[in-house]
């Protein structure tokens, strides 16, 4: 997989691109690269937003200088290029990341992340370089960084050779193995703390019966069926 992140600050990434699935997906010939907007401005003090038209608070990201950033990344016209590949605009009003776009995202050969600033995209960035518009939750961010980070990181757990054992992927909250629920819960030693004790049947040794137990509380889980817990 080929991520390709525009944004204002790529030292933000440096940590994120540490962590070792990530790293893992690094060694095995996945790439994960930065543009800067402001390398592909022509414009004075190497200025990459302005002030919305009609007024109000905030800058938004130019239309201009988004065009020179994909064109000079890909040499195609951006408005060409998403119909190639998944150009994705990360802004708080697209649609929800979840469980199922992660999947078809992961399954994508390449992915170019646009991180949007201040009060976000000129409209038309959206309208006509974007194939898709990904919100990572109904709250508002300072940028689109985080969510770029979010995603880039639920993606790749999804990838052959990011997690130590590929079963952890695929048994997780929300997966298709698990059809859709959380996930069940986990334990480990000691078996008894405080008087409290892992469920009996962990400890069996008993595997179909292990997997019984873990399909019924994945299920109850997602049924909200128990009382005061938040999952
Ligand atoms: Cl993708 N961007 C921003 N700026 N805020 C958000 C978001 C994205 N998703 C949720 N809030």
């Amino acid at each position: 997989m080929n991520i390709d992140i525009f944004t204002l600050f790529p030292e933000a990434f440096e940590w994120f691109a540490g962590q070792r699935h990530v790293s893992n997906l690094l060694s095995c010939g996945s790439r994960l690269e930065y543009v800067n907007y402001r390398d592909h401005t022509s414009l004075s003090g190497r200025q990459v937003d302005d002030t919305p038209f009609g007024g109000g608070a905030g800058m938004v990201l130019r239309v201009d200088v988004l065009d020179s950033a994909l064109r000079g990344r890909y040499g195609v016209d951006p408005v060409t290029l998403r119909t190639q590949r998944r150009v994705i605009a990360l802004a708080p009003g697209g649609r929800m990341l979840d469980d199922r776009l992660v999947d078809e995202l992961a399954a994508e050969p390449a992915l170019t992340l646009l991180c949007g600033r201040y009060e976000g995209f000129d409209e038309r960035v959206i309208e006509h370089f974007a194939s898709d518009v990904v919100s990572i939750g109904r709250y508002v961010l300072s940028g689109g960084e985080l969510a770029a980070m979010v995603l880039c990181d639920a993606v790749s757990r999804k990838l052959p050779g990011a997690l130590g054992d590929d079963r952890s992927a695929a048994e997780e909250s929300f997966s298709v193995a698990l059809e859709g629920h959380p996930e069940y819960p986990h334990y480990t030693r000691p078996a008894e703390y405080r008087g409290w004790r892992v469920p009996e049947v962990l400890l069996s040794g008993h595997h179909e019966q292990i997997a019984a137990w873990r399909r019924e509380r994945s299920r109850e889980r997602g049924e909200g069926r128990e009382p005061g817990r938040q999952i």
